[in-house]
């Protein structure tokens, strides 16, 4: 069965699907999945595009049609814990979405009627990510942690600094990871995920992430899948 890889844009994905070997893409819910080799390995590759419906989407069609192995998603974040930089790399031990309120009913965070706000990565897989981010980028500073996700970009120093408040364990925000971190649970399925920080999610994200998103981002995935696979 194949290794998906997922990116929530164009420009996370773009240098991997160069590296894929005999690719063929099938349209499936109005996303191309290409499926093809990569360093001798049976892979999807997916644009799953942005935001927390369409990454649960995505992750249900590799669940139910391709019955794919593991998800691995590959993209970026913004840095929210202080020691978090632009450039450095998260690698995500569990997920959480931090716009989920179904309070009074449920504790706030928590997913209604899973018992549960933090989803966890396969650990195997994730020890796998961050062993090839050591080989890919060896000077950059690597977390491993609690990566949040929600369906805002998050660009002022207001909410970012609200957001460490009130999950200070929380290393990056992005908006897709918690999303397929539960439909993965909901499936069995293993799935990891590599973020690289593109901003700080505060005043200046917006201008941080768009340089980073087109002169970086799609270098780093593929570079990590490579040593992923290799
Ligand atoms: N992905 C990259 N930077 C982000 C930010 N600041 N907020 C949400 N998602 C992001």
């Amino acid at each position: 069965m194949p290794l998906a890889i997922v990116s929530a844009m164009r420009e996370e994905l773009a240098a991997v699907l160069e590296d894929i070997e005999h690719g063929v893409a099938e349209q499936v819910a109005g996303r191309e999945f290409w499926r093809g080799r990569l360093r001798g390995h049976d892979v999807i590759a997916v644009q799953a595009r942005i935001g927390k419906v369409a990454a649960a989407a995505t992750a249900t069609v590799l669940a139910e049609r391709y019955r794919v192995d593991a998800i691995l998603f590959t993209g970026v974040a913004g840095g929210l814990a202080t020691g978090v930089q632009r450039g450095d790399v998260v690698v995500a031990e569990e997920f959480l979405q931090h716009d989920m309120d179904a309070s009074p009913l449920f504790p706030r965070f928590e997913a209604p009627l899973y018992g549960r706000a933090r989803f966890p990565t396969d650990l195997d897989w994730s020890e796998r990510l961050a062993s090839a981010v050591k080989r890919a980028l060896p000077h950059a500073v690597l977390h491993q942690g609690l990566v949040v996700s929600g369906d805002r970009f998050v660009s002022s120093a207001v909410e970012s600094r609200v957001l460490r408040d009130t999950l200070p364990d929380a290393l990056a925000v992005e908006m897709e990871g918690a999303a397929i971190a539960q439909v993965c649970l909901d499936y069995g399925l293993p799935y990891a995920a590599v973020r690289t920080v593109s901003d700080r999610a505060d005043d200046e994200a917006h201008g941080d992430f768009q340089k980073f998103i087109e002169e970086t981002a799609s270098r780093h995935s593929a570079a990590i899948i490579r040593a992923l696979l290799s």
